[in-house]
């Protein structure tokens, strides 16, 4: 692994990008992350909060969770790192697919408009009866709130553990043509997301990290940039063609 240098990068005006973002780029918004210390995961059990077999022992205890963090929304903004990703998205076009891990809706609110929400999205909510009828939903969910296409029971539409993620076609799509990925704030422990870098790699891409904590001597990554996302996104972006 190299320290990142634009002549390293080497991106040109056919190369194709995919950015994959972790809680780290929210966490300078004030949005914790999972595994950091003071971490979502030291307060809540996983198998509680993120599984199917917990949302059915306590529904209401899993929707209570999200509908803190949906509330949480309300008191953050995007940071530059958020804005620095839409205007290169802006310039990029369809040669970059960004994919999120993060239910926040900061990428859009920084002015992303094609985002891929892997793991869902805070502000929907999905049908118990037809995963089909998803509505937008921005306030406090009640247990018995009804579908309003069906009247059946809703459930927050996040992939919980266990659970396939959304758009892993259109990913895997872009996964296989891009010559430049990106990992940005995340740690990388959670599977699918944790095996794009050695997917792209795989087909020759250039995998470039951009965390907190990078990992001594991963195989699959070229190039680190150590240190904030809200600081070193932003001059990345800049040092692009
Ligand atoms: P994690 O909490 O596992 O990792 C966050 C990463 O961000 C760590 O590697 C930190 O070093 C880094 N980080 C923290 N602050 C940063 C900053 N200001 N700038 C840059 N990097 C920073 O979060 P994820 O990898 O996103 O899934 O977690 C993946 C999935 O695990 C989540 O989507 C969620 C969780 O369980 C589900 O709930 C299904």
């Amino acid at each position: 692994m190299k320290a990142y240098t634009p002549q390293l990068w080497n991106f040109g005006p056919k190369s194709k990008l995919v950015i994959l973002t972790g809680a780290g780029i929210s966490a300078e918004s004030g949005i914790r992350t999972f595994r950091d210390s003071g971490g979502l995961w030291e307060d809540h059990r996983v198998e509680d909060v993120a599984t199917p077999e917990g949302f059915a022992r306590n529904p209401g205890m899993v929707i209570e969770f999200y509908n803190q963090r949906r509330l949480e929304l309300s008191h953050v903004r995007p940071n530059p790192a958020h804005e620095a990703i839409a205007c290169l998205g802006n310039r990029l076009a369809e040669r970059l697919l960004l994919v999120t891990q993060n239910i926040d809706n900061l990428h859009e609110r920084g002015g992303s408009k094609q985002v891929e929400h892997m793991h869902g999205e805070l502000l929907k909510l999905r049908c118990l009866r037809d995963e089909r009828h998803v509505i937008d939903f921005a306030g406090v969910q009640n247990i018995d709130f009804p579908c309003p296409q069906c009247g059946a029971k809703m459930r927050p539409h996040i992939v919980w553990f266990g659970e396939i993620p959304f758009d892993m076609d259109a990913i895997q799509d872009a996964l296989q043509c891009c010559t430049h990925f990106v990992f940005v704030g995340t740690s990388s422990q959670v599977y699918p997301a944790a095996g794009f870098r050695k997917v792209a790699k795989a087909v020759g891409a250039k995998v470039l990290c951009i965390n907190l904590e990078v990992e001594a001597d991963d195989p699959y990554t070229d190039l680190i940039i150590q240190g904030k996302a809200g600081i070193e996104v932003p001059l990345w972006v800049d040092s692009m063609p």
